[in-house]
């Protein structure tokens, strides 16, 4: 059973209220709000247990070090991957998608070469590959979205060629949370011999993730949006790819030996880990992924799928509102504009004064709004605290920006 007044009085800044009224915070897409396990758990590292990692041999180093390994279990146990050596801490998603882009897909990419993307993608999923246009005549195959704003991945299996060295492809749009079949793109991929990454910034937020059964050689994860800090993250690569892969970034830890003429490297995963990580961020994120597990992913999704259908029955019934994005079974994440000269902005400051937190813009995926005819909408993401309430808080303010903007 989820326990919903539970959950919510575990995250603090639920109970603060923003412009005289109680916060309704839907802006979970960009960034979740933190349970207070995660904000005790890094004022603990902070106080008690700080010290740098892997270099000292002193107690409290011995600490941070296993405090901040024991992340690594937990992000695997979390990505259901039997081996932690397959996680590479990163800063987030962006950090994790550029790793892949320069350290194993830049030097084995030749001009014509393609990489297969959809259309669906965030800017983090669309740049590093554009980099690799610019620089070396890469080109990007793009699949379009349905009409119904889903995915239809037989055809970004279909897209696949005998240049493709990569499919880059998101598990689920952060704009109308659209989901999509990553696993039989996967396996499709697989048995063409091509590897797949997939961008898991939104979809290991909101449903249980087992990596191996998606077939994939890179997933990426983004610790702000898993109720952990920011600055948090966290790559699995297949070993196959890690084998193939030169290092990220140069510097301390990462190496084994080094010598005014040469330079070895340390084995993966600290390879692909230079410098002074965010030790405290990750152990914060070890602490909000073992909330997610003690909730169970499975009971959010089925929190959030009723959530889902009760805005999508309310949103609907808004007939001067323009929904993007209905496709069956997306998550809870609602792209809007209403009709009329009330600009996205608009409606979010509005919504703001009412105490609702939405994102409005492109979303950081402008290829998608191009293709829905928009230059910006109002976003409301829902996550796991929120409520049937709020949904109801959310169509009443909207009620009011109606007659308002008219
Ligand atoms: N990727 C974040 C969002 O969707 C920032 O808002």
């Amino acid at each position: 059973m989820y326990d919903l007044a539970r959950v919510r009085a575990d995250f603090p800044i639920l109970s603060r209220q923003v412009n005289g009224r109680p916060l309704v915070y839907l802006d979970n897409g960009a960034s979740a709000q933190k349970p207070r396990a995660v904000i005790e758990a890094m004022n603990h590292a902070y106080e008690m247990e700080y010290a740098n990692v892997h270099r000292g041999l002193h107690h409290l180093s011995t600490l941070a070090t296993e405090k901040y390994e024991e992340v690594r279990r937990i992000i695997a146990r979390f990505l259901n991957v039997a081996d932690e050596r397959e996680i590479v801490f990163t800063t987030g998603t962006t950090e994790g998608i550029n790793m892949v882009s320069y350290a194993w897909a830049a030097p084995r990419m030749q001009a014509g070469d393609e990489i297969v993307l959809s259309v669906l993608e965030h800017h983090a999923n669309i740049v590093p590959w554009h980099f690799l246009r610019e620089r070396q005549g890469v080109v990007l195959k793009w699949v379009e979205p349905e009409a119904d704003g889903g995915l239809d991945a037989q055809k970004v299996i279909d897209a696949i060629g005998p240049r493709t060295k990569l499919v880059a492809i998101t598990q689920m749009s952060n704009v109308t949370g659209a989901r999509v079949d990553v696993g039989a793109i996967g396996r499709a991929a697989r048995a063409r011999g091509v590897p797949v990454l997939v961008d898991g910034s939104q979809g290991a937020v909101h449903a249980p993730v087992s990596v191996p059964d998606l077939a994939c050689d890179f997933y990426v994860i983004t610790g702000h949006k898993l109720y952990g800090p920011s600055g948090s993250g966290a790559i699995w690569i297949a070993p196959e790819r890690m084998a193939e892969m030169r290092p990220f970034l140069g510097g301390g830890d990462m190496i084994r030996e080094v010598t005014r003429e040469t330079v070895t490297y340390a084995d993966p995963p600290m390879k692909f880990e230079a410098g002074t990580p965010g030790i405290v961020q990750q152990i914060g994120l070890g602490v909000a992924l073992e909330y997610l597990m003690g909730l169970g992913m499975e009971n959010v999704a089925a929190h959030e799928a009723a959530l889902r259908d009760y805005a999508l029955s309310r949103l609907k019934g808004l007939n001067w509102l323009n929904l993007q994005g209905t496709s069956a079974g997306k998550g809870a994440i609602f792209s809007f504009t209403l009709q009329g000269p009330a600009h996205a902005h608009d409606i979010s400051t509005v919504l703001d004064k009412k105490g609702i937190a939405v994102r409005a813009g492109t979303h950081c995926a402008m290829p998608l709004l191009t293709h829905l005819g928009v230059t910006a909408t109002c976003r409301a993401s829902f996550g796991l605290y929120n409520s049937k309430a709020e949904v109801d808080a959310l169509v009443e303010a909207l009620e009011f920006c109606r007659e308002l903007f008219g």
